[in-house]
């Protein structure tokens, strides 16, 4: 019998790869152009084609074929990624004197007169890295805590904007990672809502809860329902040649089929950025997606390595935010909440109202002295707003002419979580209850387990309650020796949650210096100050050590910071939580490199020794103080300090 010729596969395999590129070539036009050259029945027809012959030949099949975006079944669990780069957050201002701040000193570092920026919407959803190799979309993740993300691919791939096989063009390189944004167009989101309540079903409050909820959900099947969009903003890193500029290197992202910000702006002066801003404040309400602000960028990328990075940030982009919208309700009752540190915020419960796609029912009121400034009441109708992923702040009282008003605000004298005795300092009441007052410790596990921290997942907020709650954990050595067994009374734990959750834990016994200060929870150690001190100082026992002083000799740290630390560190409580935490067998990582800028903590202390030690002669001793560096507090902790076998890594450099 005699076959036709587009029977035979080699044929078949021509037809395969035309249709697909002509499917690509549409979707290009359609989702990332926005400007189609067919209509929906002629796109139909080639994309019902294509799957037909497909399922003729399944071995033909290839994963970039543009009906394999939705992947077949719900995966167990993300795994987790390393970024090829840190994807870095961005500083955020809201004044025009913050932004020509920023101008000054970038003109002052670069010695220009005036410096290029390349503008960009702030777009409000979720930040993703984007791998191709060869052309294919091979990997996209979340940004998670910027150096490490979750493996998203398959839900990523459903993304009809995101192409899974870039352009031919004689200038792509063998590799390139791209950052970029997911978020949902408010049409879409609109239609979603009505969809889910048509169905009965919740509905979502804002855009970007959609995109992440979306991304971050195991059924890439029914993430292929959600009508995602993506925009690229960073050709982070490129195995071709470099660009000379940011601008240069986002249009050719869009030469290979990239879809990029179609808003953005090149300035040759701060002033044209401030127009820019001020545009983009105009249509922000007309614009079918939701930007927060602008993006501010050091457009030549020499200038941007000159310039170089924070910890979290670059030195060269900030955020230009827009105001924060703004609403009206009314206060249905002040509380008091009590934070890690035992400051006492008076939190205004407020009817539910929706400001900027949220809907906000409490609102902070910071401190005493602000709920008085602001003459706040029960009953009273104030002004809203919010900014970004900030808590909600009350603006003002609105007075209501004739009202009659309930009685001003009182702190209570007493904790209200632990009542013990409060404390004023300053604008700020304190609780005196720390280590028995168990909304102080649950704010302190819950900082010390968070993401910036030790990262231990499945630790969140309603898993710390119950450990308190129960008394399982009283201080934060308690976390390491908790039980399967002890895990399974906790509600909501099952046999492989309760592995899962012991696990994670058992995985943040090696932290990194920087994270584990952050997690102690000291005051004023933030996440760079944090990393200051591990660099600067190599390892905790030399944190621990240092006094004041030679705290005060790092740039950065200043006398609040140097009293603070030195003030945790002495506090023999701290101390013997920490000594507990290194016999459960928690190493905290030391750096070991040092590029000759560290302080040395103990240089020119003075140690006498007199009389004997258990298992030392003096020239071991004198060897193991000159190792040790610590600020000995007393005989008993020194001869245990000294017995430890993890202080053996601490190295010789003073
Ligand atoms: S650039 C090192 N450009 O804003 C540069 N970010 O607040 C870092 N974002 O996590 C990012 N639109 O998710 C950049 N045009 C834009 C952006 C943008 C939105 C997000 C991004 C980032 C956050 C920082």
């Amino acid at each position: 019998m005699s076959r036709l010729p587009f029977d035979s596969p080699p044929d078949i395999q021509v037809r395969l790869a035309d249709l697909r590129q002509q499917i690509r070539h549409h979707d290009h036009l359609y989702y990332v152009l926005s400007t189609p050259e067919v209509s929906d029945f002629e796109y139909d027809r080639l994309f019902t084609k294509l799957q037909e012959l497909e399922e003729q030949y399944p071995a033909l099949v290839t994963p970039d074929s543009p009906t394999q975006r939705v992947g077949g079944s719900p995966i167990d669990q993300f795994s987790k990624v390393k970024h090829d780069r840190a994807l870095l957050s961005l500083d955020s201002v809201l004044d025009v004197d913050d932004v020509q701040a920023f101008d000054t000193r970038m003109r002052r570092e670069l010695e220009a007169d005036q410096v290029q920026y390349a503008v960009e919407p702030k777009f409000d959803g979720l930040s993703v890295e984007l791998v191709y190799e060869e052309g294919i979309f091979v990997r996209g993740s979340t940004r998670g805590d910027g150096v490490t993300g979750e493996d998203i691919t398959v839900n990523l791939r459903t993304i009809r904007s995101l192409p899974l096989h870039l352009q031919q063009h004689a200038t792509l390189p063998k590799r390139i990672v791209v950052r970029g944004e997911v978020y949902l167009r408010l049409p879409d989101f609109q239609e979603l809502n009505r969809r889910l309540t048509e169905r009965g079903e919740e509905t979502f409050a804002n855009p970007r809860n959609v995109a992440s909820g979306s991304l971050r959900q195991l059924d890439p099947r029914l993430t292929a329902t959600r009508p995602l969009v993506v925009t690229c903003y960073d050709l982070m890193v490129s195995s071709g040649e470099p660009f000379s500029s940011h601008w240069e290197a986002v249009s050719t992202l869009a030469t290979w089929g990239l879809p990029i910000p179609t808003l953005r702006q090149l300035c040759v002066s701060i002033d044209e950025v401030m127009v820019f801003h001020q545009d983009m404040a105009e249509k922000r309400d007309q614009l079918p997606f939701e930007i927060d602000g602008i993006v501010v960028k050091v457009n030549d990328r020499s200038f941007q390595d000159r310039l170089g990075e924070k910890s979290r940030s670059p030195r060269w982009a900030i955020a230009f935010k827009f105001p924060p919208r703004k609403e009206l309700t009314k206060v249905r009752d002040i509380v008091v909440s009590v934070g890690r540190t035992g400051a006492l915020t008076p939190i205004a419960l407020l009817d539910p109202v929706e400001v900027g796609g949220v809907t906000i029912s409490r609102a902070t009121l910071h401190n005493v002295e602000e709920v008085a400034r602001k003459d706040v009441r029960v009953g009273d109708t104030v002004k809203v707003e919010r900014a970004g992923d900030v808590i909600p702040d009350i603006v003002e009282r609105v007075p209501i002419p004739n009202e009659t008003r309930h009685a001003p605000f009182v702190v209570p004298d007493h904790c209200p979580v632990c009542e013990s005795a409060v404390v004023q300092e300053g604008p700020i009441y304190y609780c005196t209850g720390q280590t028995v007052c168990s909304a102080q410790l649950k704010g302190g596990i819950e900082h010390f387990a968070s993401k910036n921290a030790l990262n231990i997942e499945g630790l969140g907020r309603k898993t710390v309650a119950q450990l308190v709650h129960q008394h399982l954990v009283q201080d934060l050595s308690d976390l390491y020796r908790i039980t399967q067994e002890q895990i399974l009374t906790l509600e909501g734990f099952a046999e492989k949650s309760g592995t899962q959750l012991l696990s994670a834990i058992e995985q943040s016994k090696t932290p990194s210096l920087e994270r584990f200060l952050f997690g102690l929870g000291i005051h004023h150690v933030g996440s760079h100050v944090a990393k200051i001190l591990a660099n600067q100082f190599g390892s905790l026992d030399n944190v621990m050590a240092a006094t004041e002083e030679i705290l005060l000799q790092v740039h950065e740290i200043g006398p609040e910071i140097a009293h603070s630390v030195v003030t945790f560190f002495t506090e023999p409580r701290n101390r013997s939580v920490l000594i507990q935490m290194k016999d459960l067998g928690v190493t905290v990582e030391e750096i070991s490199v040092d590029d000759g800028t560290r302080v040395k903590p103990l240089a020119g202390k003075i140690f006498v020794l007199t009389g004997g030690l258990a298992g030392y002669t003096r020239q071991d001793a004198k060897q193991r103080i000159e190792q040790l560096r610590i600020q000995i507090v007393n005989e008993k902790e020194f001869s245990y300090l000294l017995n430890r076998s993890s202080i053996e890594g601490i190295r010789k450099d003073g």
